[in-house]
């Protein structure tokens, strides 16, 4: 009730919260110092003196990005870009790749414009720049914070050598729902999984210095609460209690800002009625006063114009609406240098608001150190070396989540495979689909540099290894609506013309794998078609005709190990019946095959955890696993087990179970880990201890063993649950996890802190609090842990 009631009045209380700056102290708690990367008097100084200098129409040329490259959304002019440029009339451009075509530019900006202001060059680099990595999802599914450091490290060492000094990453929207295709650009549906991640990328991209050659501004994207869109339709309203915005969706923004994010980009979505590129609330109120964010916001690629479908008003009001908001700069919107001079002029803006916007646009450029170093020297062409495709490698190695590995009678488990097997028979579209293989929304990657299963496992195989390609990734009907749909991006489409003979080749398959001992089905959905950005679907499982090919190999009899390939969960429900092994190995990127046979053949012991739960039906969505209770609870959902009661009057599906098909934080491994004696050091604190000063309070141990025969490494995860909370807490959350890597038979005694950081919740009056009562804590290794202790907050 109370959550709703919230929900209900947005609007008074964004206005009440910018009327009474002392309400809004409650939750103004716990803000960093202001970002040291872009603080600095020198900064401050060189920015007021430029500033001074500039005419009305140069500080908008600040505000002002163009793509000047290709276009990842609806173009919004075909303009003359060196005259904009030379009259000081565009601050960023995007989509402009390579040191040759920024300096270009570049050379314009610097020579010709008359202050001679560097142009911050910005692009999409979401999995690596050249070196194509797995997807962000699959790196969440590292759970592993270093991996991502790593991806964005080298992703903007690559972009700065190509010119770029500004990325679009990280995409930290928390993601409930697979319907929505944007879900392969997060990290799935957990804040606290996402946060720490969020960091990570942003520590990688930026390195702690703006100036150093090889660090780029980071871009913390979309903010905010795109992926809550209703019903998963990318670009969808989103919806929700003011708590729910806090406590879930706004924390992994929150965490790229305290880890000093230099950029922040707007949403396409409403939230709460109220369009984000347009919002002060977000945009000024928390973003600005409460994190005390002083870098820049660019708009989305032309949310600024799309104002004007939300109603809000004309081209110069909504332009006014986004810049008073606080959106700094207007991607490809073609609105802020056209209609802000007017606006000012006319007295309708006051200018002190676009110097506001140019002084945050500037600080970036100064700390990037553009003004002194504003070119780009040509290096060599881009190669896939040995040590890149390492490190590609080993982050891919380590995002596989082994799903299922049940013993096959008279076989044992099929994975890892035997060398002995003698005949592998790979099957299916992806086996050998290095576009889609590299995985969605890669700019620069080149599939030429994928490796994919088949050249692995032929390599590692030879004679042994067959191979049936089995059906197409989609059929005619597929191949209808996506002709319907115009692409404006660089990604070919992967329709194969003339679509195969998927019925003649279904059968090829089946007397393929027939002549081996066991076949690996590569099955997967088409990333560059299917995933991404404006790519919902509502269908969630493998496209085309490959569940049939799947059904038909696996009614020949022998054993099959399923590797699904795909940047969003998929409904697996049948093959979760019907095969004994399932790997997710997501969208890995140029070192797909290698990494692949690696957990195939046990190189590599599987250690993945999903970031998002699988569904057992698409009706299931938006389905994650920390579920507020329900006063109808059905038998097994507060202990999070996955069983129905036959009861009718209580919270379930009558046709499905509750629980997803694998839940949040699962992932097998091939030896076996066990935890025992989960303790708290302290059963019981007193309230008054329990104060919000990042300190813990308490420590949480458990003891971890490999109790199987090979090494592995294992995420351990804690959850907690608040049982007594004045506002109803949910049923499980993730408040730690730590990778540890175990020899067979050896233990540690891991712990986690346990402080006001991870205890808190947002009370009725939107106050991060903690009040007296009991935490039951788990610790495991996914969000089934059943290692049981708790905590007791008294008076
Ligand atoms: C996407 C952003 C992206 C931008 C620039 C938009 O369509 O939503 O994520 O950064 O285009 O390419």
């Amino acid at each position: 009730m109370t959550t709703l009631r919230i929900s209900a009045v947005p609007s008074a209380i964004i206005l009440l919260l910018l009327a009474v700056p002392a309400l809004v102290c409650a939750h103004a708690q716990s803000s960093p110092t202001p970002n040291p990367q872009l603080a600095s008097k020198d900064i401050d100084g060189r920015v007021e003196a430029l500033l001074k200098q500039m005419t009305l129409e140069e500080k908008i040329g600040q505000t002002v990005q163009y793509s000047a490259g290709f276009a990842t959304g609806p173009s919004a002019s075909k303009l003359t870009y060196d005259e904009l440029v030379a009259k000081g009339q565009v601050g960023s451009m995007l989509n402009v790749v390579g040191a040759d075509r920024t300096n270009h530019y570049q050379h314009i900006a610097m020579e010709k414009s008359r202050l001679h202001i560097p142009i911050i060059f910005g692009l999409d680099v979401i999995h690596g720049h050249r070196t194509t990595f797995p997807v962000p999802l699959a790196v969440a599914a590292s759970w592993d914070p270093e991996a991502a450091e790593t991806v964005a490290r080298l992703g903007a060492a690559e972009a700065r050598a190509d010119g770029v000094t500004w990325v679009f990453s990280p995409m930290v929207d928390i993601a409930r729902d697979p319907r929505w295709g944007r879900i392969i650009e997060s990290n799935g549906e957990d804040p606290y999984l996402s946060s720490a991640l969020a960091r990570a990328w942003v520590k990688g991209y930026q390195q702690g210095d703006l100036s150093k050659s090889d660090s780029v501004a980071a871009c913390v994207k979309h903010f905010a609460a795109y992926g809550a869109a209703i019903a998963g339709r990318d670009y969808n309203a989103a919806d929700m209690s003011e708590i729910t915005l806090r406590q879930i969706y706004l924390k992994p923004y929150h965490a790229a800002v305290d880890a000093g994010v230099a950029t922040v980009m707007t949403s396409f979505n409403t939230i709460n009625g109220i369009p984000a590129t347009a919002d002060p609330f977000t945009l000024t109120q928390i973003l600005r006063k409460e994190w005390r964010f002083d870098g820049f916001v660019v708009s989305d690629w032309g949310a600024v114009g799309e104002l004007k479908n939300h109603s809000i008003g004309d081209g110069p009001t909504v332009a006014r609406k986004a810049l008073e908001a606080g959106t700094d700069m207007d991607m490809e919107g073609d609105l802020y240098g056209t209609v802000l001079a007017g606006q000012i002029r006319s007295g309708k803006i006051p200018e002190s608001v676009v110097d506001e916007a140019v002084r945050r646009i500037l600080r970036v450029k100064f700390a990037l150190g553009l003004f002194d170093h504003p070119y780009t020297n040509v290096g060599p062409a881009y190669t896939a070396t040995a040590e890149k495709r390492a490190i590609a490698r080993k982050v891919a190695d380590e995002t596989m989540v082994l799903l299922k590995n049940d013993p096959v009678e008279g076989v044992g488990a099929l994975l890892p495979l035997s060398e002995k097997t003698k005949t592998v028979a790979l099957i299916g579209p992806m086996a050998d689909d290095a576009v889609d293989l590299i995985g969605a929304w890669t700019v620069t990657g080149n599939p030429k540099d994928v490796i994919t299963l088949k050249t692995a496992l032929s390599e590692r195989l030879g004679d042994k290894l067959l191979y049936a390609p089995g059906c197409g990734l989609l059929t005619g009907q597929d191949e209808n609506v996506l002709n319907s749909v115009s692409f404006t991006g660089t990604a070919t489409p992967t329709v194969s013309q003339p679509l195969p003979d998927d019925e003649q080749m279904i059968s090829e398959a089946v007397a393929t794998a027939r002549k081996a001992d066991v076949s690996i089905l590569a099955l997967g959905e088409p990333t560059n078609w299917m995933e991404g950005e404006a790519s919902s679907r509502v269908h969630l499982g493998f496209t085309g005709n490959q569940e049939k090919l799947l059904e038909a190999v696996v009614a020949n009899g022998k054993p099959v190990i399923l590797v699904v390939l795909a940047g969003r969960p998929l409904e697996l429900t049948w093959a979760a019946e019907h095969v004994p092994a399932i790997l997710e190995a997501w969208s890995p990127g140029i070192e797909a095959g290698p990494a692949v046979t690696d957990i195939l053949f046990g190189d590599v012991n599987p250690s993945g955890k999903l970031p998002s739960s699988f569904p057992r039906a698409v009706g299931q969505e938006p389905l994650y696993y920390a579920q507020m209770p329900t006063g109808r609870p059905a038998t097994g959902d507060l202990s999070h087990l996955p069983a129905n009661s036959d009861e009718k009057f209580v919270s379930r599906y009558l046709d499905e179970e509750n629980s997803a098909l694998f839940p949040f934080g699962w992932g097998l491994s091939y030896t076996r880990f066990s935890y025992t004696n989960p303790t708290v050091d302290h059963a019981e604190v007193p309230i008054r201890t329990v104060v919000d000063d990042h300190q813990p309070v308490v420590s949480v141990s458990v003891d971890v063993k490999n109790t199987g025969t090979v090494q592995g490494a294992e995420v351990v995860q804690l959850y907690i649950r608040n049982t007594a909370a004045s506002v109803e807490q949910p049923v499980r959350e993730l408040k730690g996890f730590k990778r540890i890597t175990l020899a067979p038979g050896e233990a540690k005694h891991i712990t986690f802190p346990l402080g006001f950081d991870e205890l808190n919740f947002y009370n009725v009056d939107l106050k991060k609090t903690v009040e007296p009562t009991i935490y039951k804590i788990w610790v495991g290794g996914s969000s089934l842990a059943t290692a049981e202790t708790s905590l007791n907050i008294v008076e």
